[in-house]
């Protein structure tokens, strides 16, 4: 199976090991290619919509289902991860689903049973996870950022075993690093694009706010997204005199 860019950063961030699960798995079509790539020995393919996990039987049914007869895929209906669950895999992947849905989904996981490792790829409010991330004192090992058709796209490959309080200590305490952390520059993935869609996102919002009329909040909210193009700006600078250097 050839898997779109994005599901293939994603498996590559993976890795390997013995037990992953994918949370809102729809098609199935990660965990088809962990388990046909002999990159993990058991997946689960959990969704909340039985029409979803439907797709992902039919996945396997089509193209393999000597793993269903092996007993090497489980299919769950369930809203989001099982703590049973949870505390068998060694990475659960949470893709294509909001970031505030993506952050209810982890925090219904007790701690001690959270996975050693997370990807999380929200389908926006990226800061969200960040700041989940450094509140827990968890680490993010490995980013990808790009763009997807419209998109722009982030994945976070978390570190939930390395606890660390002070390991983000200066993202924790300033919002621009919520949004756009240096990190981004020694990312996977392309860069240059990514920053590019996030200026014209972010100058279409700072547009709107140009109209306001006397209001603390809005000239808050409009000095903060000069600033965020600003670090925008900033690390497309730092990104081009790296590429010129090389
Ligand atoms: C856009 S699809 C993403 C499919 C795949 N993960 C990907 O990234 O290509 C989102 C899926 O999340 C599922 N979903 C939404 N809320 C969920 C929840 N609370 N628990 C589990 N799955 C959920 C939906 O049913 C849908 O199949």
């Amino acid at each position: 199976m050839k898997l779109s860019y994005r599901l293939e950063l994603l498996a590559q961030m993976c890795e390997k090991g013995k037990a992953m699960a994918d949370v809102g798995t729809d098609h199935g079509f990660l965990p088809f290619y962990l388990l046909e790539n002999q990159l993990f020995s058991h997946v689960y393919c959990c969704d909340i919509s039985r029409q979803s996990l439907n797709k992902a039987v039919e996945t396997f049914s089509n193209w393999g289902a000597r793993f269903v007869q092996e007993g090497k895929v489980t299919f769950e209906l369930a809203d989001g991860l099982s703590d049973n669950i949870a505390r068998n895999v060694d990475v659960a992947v949470f893709a294509g689903m909001g970031g505030t849905l993506i952050i209810s989904l982890l925090n219904k996981i007790s701690d001690e049973n959270l996975p050693p490792f997370i990807l999380a790829q929200p389908r926006n409010k990226p800061e969200l996870i960040r700041k989940w991330v450094y509140n827990k004192g968890f680490t993010i090992d490995n980013e990808a950022y790009f763009i997807e058709g419209p998109r722009p796209c982030e994945i976070f490959k978390i570190n939930t075993k390395c606890n660390n309080p002070s390991a983000h200590v200066t993202e924790k305490n300033n919002e621009i690093d919520l949004f756009f952390p240096y990190s981004i520059l020694t990312a996977k993935g392309n860069l240059a694009q990514y920053l590019k869609r996030q200026k014209v996102r972010y100058t279409n919002v700072l547009k709107t706010l140009e109209d306001r009329t006397d209001n603390t909040s809005a000239d808050e909210r409009y000095r903060f997204f000069s600033e965020l193009i600003d670090r925008i700006n900033e690390m497309e600078d730092t990104l081009k005199r790296s590429m010129e250097a090389r």
